[in-house]
């Protein structure tokens, strides 16, 4: 089925178990987030938390924050395996990046585990760029690209990829 047929919503706290289940599906051990962390990051007071729906179900979700007045962070995208390649993550990231825009947002930032090839081709693909390569993000030999976007067009001036040797914990991915 196409993306058409899912509909887009805003996240209420009723869909937490449902969230947290399809953010287990998307992602290992380790990288996945317990319970106890998806629910601090739905609880920042800038939050933007979006589901998708197909037929009743959450098939995907999107959360990101704002961290200053011109920042912007993805915290989770989550498309469910059955529903992935049909335009859902596409969608759902592009109407984050719409929210975030309308509230001031210059630049928005994302961390993806270095093995998360797909992850990569798709923010590549929406016009994503590495801007640093994060050691150890995710624990020892884990390692993260940062990965940033300026929503004005003016790529040119983000900062060229550079090593960071340092574990920065379980922040936002
Ligand atoms: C990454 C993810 C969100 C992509 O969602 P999706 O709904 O399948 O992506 P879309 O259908 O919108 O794809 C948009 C474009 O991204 C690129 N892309 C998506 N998946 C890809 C893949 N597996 N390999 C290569 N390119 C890919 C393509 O260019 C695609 O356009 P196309 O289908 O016209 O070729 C999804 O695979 C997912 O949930 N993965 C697990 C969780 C994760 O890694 N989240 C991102 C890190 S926070």
């Amino acid at each position: 089925m196409h993306a058409r047929a899912m509909r887009l919503r805003d996240y209420h706290r009723s869909d937490f178990e449902l969230v947290w289940e399809l953010d287990q599906e998307c992602f290992p051990p380790g990288i996945a987030y317990s319970r106890s962390e998806l629910r601090a990051f739905l609880s920042q007071k800038t939050a933007e938390a979006i589901v998708a729906e197909r037929d009743g179900r959450v098939v995907g979700f999107v959360l990101g924050w704002r961290r200053s007045g011109i920042d912007g962070h993805v915290i989770t995208l989550d498309v469910a395996t059955s529903a992935r390649r049909q335009g859902l993550g596409r969608r759902l990231l592009g109407e984050l990046e719409r929210r975030f825009q309308v509230a001031g947002v210059k630049r928005v930032q994302l961390e993806t585990a270095v093995a998360n090839s797909t992850a990569i081709a798709f923010y590549e693909r929406l016009g994503y760029r590495k801007v640093a390569h994060l050691e150890r993000y995710y624990g020892r030999g884990l390692h993260a690209w940062k990965m940033a976007k300026t929503l004005d067009g003016e790529q040119a001036r983000l900062p060229r990829a550079r090593v960071l040797a340092s574990k920065i914990g379980r922040s936002p991915r």
